[in-house]
């Protein structure tokens, strides 16, 4: 038996929502598993670069072994119901460039447990994926859009478990996420954040989170350009992402331009505009960039509503 799933990129905080929001985008990686019949082969692991991605994949940051995250994932998934992976082969074909924030790791984890759960026989519930999934990624603002799709606020409980909301998007509201041609792994970007914070950063937070969600309930773009700030982890990752303080001063008196923040761990940057400023944008995270001698991708893209889709599952 074989099963694919195709699952969605995301892009994590949102600016104020570290750890707590994330939104699907449409650009997928499909992770199929397939349970191969010959005794001892073990865990096989191949990843298959996208047509334009070839370039894009550096392999040597996806261990092909048990100790892979998607094996991880899989295996705690067996574990929950009392068994172990035994000969599987797994195959990611990926189009989501790995290590620039747009949630590659969470695609393989999800894409992992979900083909697994078909498999064998749907043990587990969307509760069940979530919190697994979780445990695996470590947070759940880009495994939880990856599953259920769309823009969604989350929380991990005291138990374990995943609590999620989704919400509304203005349609008016413009994405564009800016890919530069360089790594950062997330351990690394996350390394570098504090253990605590000042209690006024967040304050800071908190009110933007709120104001976050009653300016999309109300579409209030200046609400939303106060709200589109961080205090929590982007300070401490400008060091990380050569570029980013720049472009966020100078999109910051575009006005049409709602704000400017780091996708996930970076270092992709996520703007969110309104109006017909989009190429204008382009151009200045461009130009910026290029000062540096970053070379970079840039596409407008729309929030997928659709989590995690099951392609294909054929019977022997
Ligand atoms: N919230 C996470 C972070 C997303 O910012 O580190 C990256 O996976």
């Amino acid at each position: 038996m074989k099963v694919s799933v195709k699952v969605p990129a995301t892009s994590a905080n949102l600016g104020p929502g570290f750890d707590c929001m994330g939104l699907a985008i449409p650009l997928y990686n499909t992770i199929t598993i397939e349970e191969t019949v010959l005794p001892g082969t073990g865990v096989e692991i191949n990843v298959l670069a996208g047509e334009d991605m070839e370039s894009e994949l550096h392999l040597d940051h996806i261990p092909m072994d048990e100790n892979s995250i998607i094996y991880r994932a899989v295996e705690l998934l067996y574990n929950s119901i009392g068994q172990t992976p035994s000969e599987l082969k797994i195959t990611i074909q990926s189009q989501i460039p790995i290590a620039r924030g747009l949630g590659s790791s969470a695609s393989v984890i999800v894409g992992g447990l979900i083909a697994a759960n078909e498999l064998l026989g749907r043990p587990a519930d969307e509760v069940a994926l979530l919190s697994i999934a979780t445990e695996v990624e470590g947070h759940p603002d880009n495994v939880t859009p990856a599953i259920v799709g769309g823009l969604v606020i989350t929380s991990q409980e005291d138990d374990g478990s995943i609590v999620y909301k989704k919400l509304d998007w203005p349609e008016e509201w413009h994405l564009t996420v800016c890919v530069p041609d360089y790594e950062l792994a997330t351990d690394i970007s996350r390394s570098v954040l504090p253990k605590e914070v000042p209690m006024h950063d967040a304050v800071f937070n908190a009110q933007r989170m709120a104001m976050f969600v009653h300016a999309i309930h109300t579409k209030d773009d200046e609400l939303m350009k106060l709200a589109l700030k961080d205090k929590l982890h982007q300070p401490y990752r400008m060091k990380l992402v050569p570029g980013l303080e720049k472009i966020i001063a100078n999109l910051k008196h575009e006005e049409d331009v709602l704000g400017t923040v780091l996708s996930g761990a970076g270092p992709s940057i996520l703007i969110v505009s309104k109006g017909n400023s989009q190429d204008k944008i382009k151009t200045i995270v461009r130009d910026t960039w290029a000062d540096l001698n970053v070379k970079v991708q840039i596409f407008d893209t729309t929030i997928e509503k659709q989590g995690a889709t099951i392609l294909t599952q054929e019977d022997d």
